[in-house]
């Protein structure tokens, strides 16, 4: 079989098409997820492969994508983990950690989780492989080890990170021993992924730029290193993810990741100065698809001329689908890059 043009990208070689795929592509913007969810909640669909699989898929027969996603969700290991998970109705559908991490104690009463407490998820990339027959490649995800913390220590979403932040300054030690634990058990999750069919990774560090780089060195990057360096013992590309993070990228280029995502606030050939010998995703604005037409065709063609054609470049949004999102925005995206905007 030809390289897929996802791949070949994550691998920094010419593409016979520059790839597209949107994070957070399947989910609440698109009616068929809204009607299983009628059904199921989004614990309910991540515990059950067939239903994973069938969202995960949703959004690869509807659109002309380069890549499915597989459908789960960063904070799963919580539940392993005895720190409690729920995504109540109402409150925007976020998540509540119930026994969220608040002393030191805390993080050594953390049971040892291995990738089989996960295994619903591991059945479902399974499935989803054999689902998808090689039409597009499979990416498997995780969280990043400072964006699972600060969750497990907030106790659900933030805006200030807080009591992270104090965490991490008041008893560094004992946040030290939080993302190593939790960099051992993300990398070997990821590694588990793979063996069961995961063609590419991708690590979420989605809340990261709200740290200086001095303490994304100090605090964190050690962390997320270490995490790369097992997922990568599985030989697939990795893609690390961040938003926020201009002053970051080299950094977190520095700890690992083939390909480099960027959000939309840097213009992309800018961005990719940081990280010449990566490959680079984003960095379209999730509000552009909520754009006049001629606008978010600007918007895209801008992207792509910066890019000018090098080899290594996976087109996406700079950060999540959102839920208000018309599908048809979708399709014109991925219309416009095929075009060459
Ligand atoms: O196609 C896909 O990308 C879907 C798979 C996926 C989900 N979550 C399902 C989900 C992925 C890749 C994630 C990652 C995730 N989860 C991240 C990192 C990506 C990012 O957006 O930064 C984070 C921070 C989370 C934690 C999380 N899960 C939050 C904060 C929320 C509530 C707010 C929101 O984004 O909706 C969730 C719930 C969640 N996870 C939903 C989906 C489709 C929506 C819940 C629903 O269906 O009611």
């Amino acid at each position: 079989m030809p390289e897929s043009p996802f791949l070949a990208a994550c691998n920094g070689r010419k593409a016979d098409h520059t790839p597209v795929w949107f994070m957070r592509q399947a989910g609440r913007y698109m009616k068929e997820y809204r009607e299983i969810r009628k059904k199921a909640s989004i614990l309910d669909i991540c515990h059950t492969p067939e239903l994973a699989c069938e969202v995960t898929l949703q959004p690869v027969n509807r659109f002309e994508i380069d890549a499915a996603i597989l459908f789960a969700d960063i904070l799963l290991p919580f539940e392993p983990l005895g720190l409690g998970l729920s995504f109540p109705e109402g409150r925007g559908g976020g998540p509540v950690i119930d026994r969220p991490i608040l002393v030191p104690a805390d993080v050594d009463r953390l049971p040892d989780v291995s990738p089989g407490d996960m295994q619903y998820v591991l059945d479902a990339v399974s499935l989803i492989k054999k689902e998808l027959a090689g039409r597009v490649p499979l990416i498997g995800f995780a969280g990043a080890p400072f964006t699972l913390a600060s969750y497990a220590i907030e106790g659900g979403s933030s805006r200030s990170f807080i009591e992270t932040k104090r965490f991490m300054y008041s008893t560094p030690e004992a946040w030290h021993s939080l993302l190593s634990t939790f960099a051992e058990m993300v990398g070997n999750y990821l590694v588990a992924q793979v063996e069961a069919g995961a063609d590419a990774l991708q690590l979420f560090d989605s809340w990261v730029g709200i740290l200086s780089q001095h303490d994304y060195e100090r605090f964190v990057a050690p962390h997320s290193k270490r995490a790369i360096e097992i997922a990568k013992s599985a030989s697939v590309p990795v893609i690390h993810f961040g938003t926020n993070t201009r002053e970051l990228l080299g950094s977190m280029a520095q700890a690992g990741g083939d390909v480099i995502g960027v959000d939309w606030r840097t213009p992309i050939d800018e961005a990719w100065k940081e990280f010449p010998e990566r490959g680079v995703q984003g960095n379209l604005d999730p509000t552009a698809l909520f754009a006049p037409q001629d606008e978010l065709r600007a918007q895209v063609r801008d992207i792509m001329e910066r890019v000018g054609g090098r080899a290594g470049h996976i087109f996406n949004l700079g950060h999540g689908v959102l839920p208000p999102t018309e599908p048809d925005a979708l399709d014109r995206v991925i219309d416009y890059v095929r075009e060459g905007a």
